[in-house]
C-alpha cells in the first residue's frame, strides 16, 4: 500500500503535500516524496524512512505562488525502500507517483532500455514516466498519457506533471482509491483517501476504476473508455472524525465493510496466475524448515490456529500453535529446523515480542505476520509478511484477522509448493479461489439487515456457545471473543464435537448456540452436534449455505465450494453479530471497557 497526494493552487505546496501525507501514513511509511512544478521548474525531494525525514529535507524549500505538486508515501513491493525506489520518479521534464503494482512492468521496461531509456530504481512505477515521454514524441501530452495507461496491466493511482503541459496534473485510477478534490478558490486537491482533502476541498469525485483524465485550476476532465463522462461531486465532510468513519456508525463497522477492498491490497502482487509470490521473502527461506510452530494472542491466536489446519493439510508440515503469555514460561523444546512465527496486527504486543526474542535466542528462524511496518516485533523478525489492512481502529480486530487469514492460507500454498506437496492443478485452484476473495467479503446489506433484526432476541440469557468444527472451530472461538470483547456478554467458542462432553449439560431456552455449518467441511457431523443441542431446548442460530429447518434463526450464506470462503464469509456475519449486538446494549464499539488496541505490558 502507498499513499498519493497532488494539489493545484497558489498554496504553500510543501505544507499541503507533507500534511496530506501525514494523513496517510498509515498507507505505508518506508520513504516518502514529493515534486513540485512552479515558474517552469520541477524541484522534487525524496527521503527514506518516516514522513519527518522528508519534512526535515524540504525545511528551506518555499513554494508560495501558483503551481502543481504531488506527493506520495511509501510501502515497498518491489525494490527496497531506498532513495531511488521512493517517488516521485521522473524522466526529462515529467514526474509520477503511483499506487498499485503494474504487472507488465517488465516487458514494458525492456522495450524501453532497448530505446535507450535510463531507469534509476528497481520499481515498477518508474516505466510509467518513461513510457509517458516516449508517447510524448509523436503525441500531444493527454494522447500521450491516455496511450500510456492503455499498456499498463495491474493496479494504479497515478497521477503525473510534465513540463510538456505545466499547468495539467494527470491521473488515472484502477483497482485502487484516489479522489479529487476542489473548492471555490479553484484549488484543485488528490488523495488516496478524503482525509488529506478535509478542511480544504469542498466538493469531491471519488474515482472509478479505469477513470483517467487532467486537472486544471479551473476545468477537471475525466474519462472512461475513451469517452468524456460528466462530473459527480459529493459534498465532503468538514468533521475528520466522521470523514473517517465515512458515514459508518462506528469504525469497527468501517473496517467490516472495507475487508472487500482492503483484501485486493493484501493479495496485490502475490497472487500470480500460477504461483503465490512473497516479497523479500526468497524461496530458500523454506529450506531446512521442517516443523512450524506459532505463538499469538487473542484474535491473532485464532489466525495461528486456523493456519495450523491449513499448514498439516496443505503444506504437510507439522504445526504447533501456542498462546504468546504461556509460551514465554513453558520452558518448551525447540529444535533447529522450527519456524517460528509470530502473528500480530499491532506488532507490539509484550508476550508475542517475548515469545519472539525466546525463539531468536534458541537460533531459529523467525517470521512475522504482522500490520505495522517498523513495529518491535517487524524489526526484531527475520522476515516479515504485512498483512496490509491499513490502520484498524476498533478495539475488536476484524480486518487485520481477515488479512492475517489471507497471508497464512497463501503462506501454506507457498510452502506446499516448495515442498512439493501440491500439484499444479491444485495450486491453480486454490488461485482462483483466492482471486474471490473481495467479492466474497462484500458486505451483503441483506445479510445485515437481517442480523440487525434478529439481533434483539440475543441481549439476555445465560452465555452464548459459538461451536464448529475444523477451521470453523477457531472461527468460532473468534466469533465469541469478537462478542464478549464488545457485548460484555458471556460467549465462548466450542469444537461442535466437543460439546457432548460437558458444556451440552448447559442447555436450555436461554443458552444461545451460534452454529457455523459450512457445507464443504464435515457438515453432517456439525448437523448432529447441533440436533443435540436443539433436541435439549437451546436457543440455535444457525449460520449456513443449506437451510436448516430446526434452528431458530437461520442465516443463509452463499454457495461457495471452497471452505476458505465459506469461513471468510461466516466470519464477516460473525462480527457483525457482535457488533449489532453491541450496538443494541448500547456500548461503545470502538472502545470497549477494560480493554486496548494494543498490549505492550505484559
Ligand atoms: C489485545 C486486543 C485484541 C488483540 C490482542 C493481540 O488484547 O484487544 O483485539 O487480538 O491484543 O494483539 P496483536 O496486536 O498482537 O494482534
Amino acid at each position: 500500500m502507498c499513499g498519493i497526494v497532488g494539489y493545484i493552487g497558489e498554496q504553500e505546496k510543501k505544507k499541503i503535500i507533507l500534511d496530506g501525507l501525514k494523513e496517510l501514513e498509515y498507507r505505508g511509511y518506508d520513504s516518502a516524496g514529493m515534486a513540485v512544478l512552479k515558474d517552469d521548474e520541477i524541484t522534487h525531494f525524496k527521503s527514506v524512512g518516516k514522513l519527518e525525514n522528508l519534512a526535515k529535507k524540504t525545511k528551506d524549500f518555499e513554494s508560495i505562488g501558483f503551481g502543481l505538486a504531488i506527493g506520495h508515501t511509501r510501502w515497498a513491493t518491489h525494490g527496497k525502500p531506498t532513495e531511488l525506489n521512493a517517488h516521485p520518479h521522473f524522466g526529462k521534464f515529467s514526474y509520477i507517483v503511483h499506487n498499485g503494482i503494474i504487472e507488465n512492468y517488465q516487458e514494458i521496461k525492456k522495450e524501453l532500455i532497448s530505446k535507450k531509456y535510463n531507469f534509476l530504481s528497481q520499481t515498477d512505477s518508474e516505466v510509467i514516466v518513461h513510457l509517458f515521454e516516449e508517447n510524448l514524441k509523436e503525441n500531444e501530452p493527454f494522447i500521450a498519457f491516455e496511450k500510456t495507461i492503455n499498456t499498463l496491466q495491474g493496479t494504479y493511482a497515478i497521477l503525473l506533471m510534465t513540463k510538456a503541459e505545466p499547468n495539467k496534473i494527470f491521473f488515472a485510477k484502477n483497482l485502487v482509491p484516489l479522489i479529487i478534490g476542489k473548492n471555490d478558490k479553484k484549488e484543485v486537491f488528490f488523495g488516496s483517501s478524503d482525509t488529506p482533502l478535509i478542511g480544504l476541498a469542498k466538493d469531491v469525485i471519488y474515482l472509478n476504476d479505469k477513470d483517467y483524465g487532467y486537472a486544471q485550476k479551473d476545468n477537471i476532465v475525466i474519462y472512461n473508455g475513451k469517452k468524456p463522462k460528466s462530473l459527480e461531486w459529493n459534498k465532503l465532510s468538514i468533521s475528520k472524525l466522521s470523514a473517517q468513519k465515512d458515514g459508518y456508525r462506528f469504525f469497527m463497522e468501517k473496517e467490516i465493510y472495507e475487508q472487500s477492498s482492503i483484501s485486493n491490497e493484501t493479495l496485490m502482487g502475490r497472487v500470480l496466475k500460477d504461483d503465490i509470490k512473497f516479497e523479500n521473502l526468497e524461496e530458500s527461506f523454506f529450506d531446512d524448515i521442517n516443523e512450524i510452530k506459532i505463538c499469538a494472542c487473542g484474535t491473532s491466536f485464532h489466525a495461528a490456529l486456523t493456519s495450523s489446519y491449513l499448514f498439516e493439510r496443505i503444506s504437510k508440515i507439522r504445526v504447533s500453535v501456542e498462546i504468546a503469555s504461556e509460551f514465554r514460561y513453558k520452558e518448551s523444546l525447540l529444535q533447529k529446523g522450527t519456524l517460528f512465527i509470530v502473528i500480530s496486527q499491532s506488532g507490539e504486543t509484550a508476550d508475542t515480542l517475548q515469545a519472539l526474542k525466546i525463539a531468536k535466542k534458541a537460533g531459529l528462524k523467525t517470521l512475522a505476520i504482522c500490520n505495522v511496518d517498523n513495529s518491535s516485533i517487524v524489526r526484531i523478525s527475520d522476515k516479515t509478511l504485512l498483512t496490509r489492512a491499513g490502520i484498524e481502529k476498533g478495539v475488536a480486530s476484524t480486518k487485520a484477522f481477515t488479512t492475517q487469514i489471507l497471508v497464512l492460507w497463501m503462506l501454506s500454498l507457498k510452502l506446499a509448493k516448495n515442498k512439493g506437496k501440491i500439484s499444479k492443478a491444485f495450486l491453480e485452484n486454490e488461485i482462483k479461489n483466492l482471486l474471490k476473495v473481495p467479492t466474497v467479503l462484500k458486505v451483503d446489506e441483506k445479510i445485515h439487515e437481517k442480523i440487525r433484526r434478529l439481533s434483539k432476541r440475543y441481549l439476555h440469557g445465560h452465555g452464548f456457545f459459538f461451536i464448529g468444527r475444523d477451521i470453523f472451530y477457531p472461527l468460532a472461538l473468534e466469533g465469541a471473543l469478537k462478542l464478549k470483547e464488545i457485548s460484555y456478554l458471556h460467549a465462548e467458542g466450542y469444537p461442535s464435537g466437543e460439546m457432548k462432553h460437558g458444556p451440552i449439560a448447559l442447555a436450555d431456552s436461554e443458552l444461545f448456540t451460534v452454529a457455523l455449518m459450512p457445507k464443504n467441511t464435515l457438515y453432517e457431523k456439525t448437523k448432529s452436534n447441533v440436533e443435540e443441542l436443539s433436541a435439549r431446548d437451546a436457543t440455535i442460530l444457525a449460520i449456513s449455505p443449506k437451510t436448516f429447518d430446526i434452528a431458530d434463526d437461520f442465516i443463509k450464506t452463499k454457495d461457495h465450494d471452497h471452505p476458505m470462503l465459506e469461513f471468510l464469509e461466516m466470519g464477516v456475519i460473525l462480527q457483525l453479530l457482535s457488533l449489532e449486538i453491541s450496538i443494541r446494549l448500547g456500548n461503545d464499539v470502538d472502545m470497549p471497557r477494560n480493554l486496548a488496541k494494543s498490549v505492550t505490558v505484559e
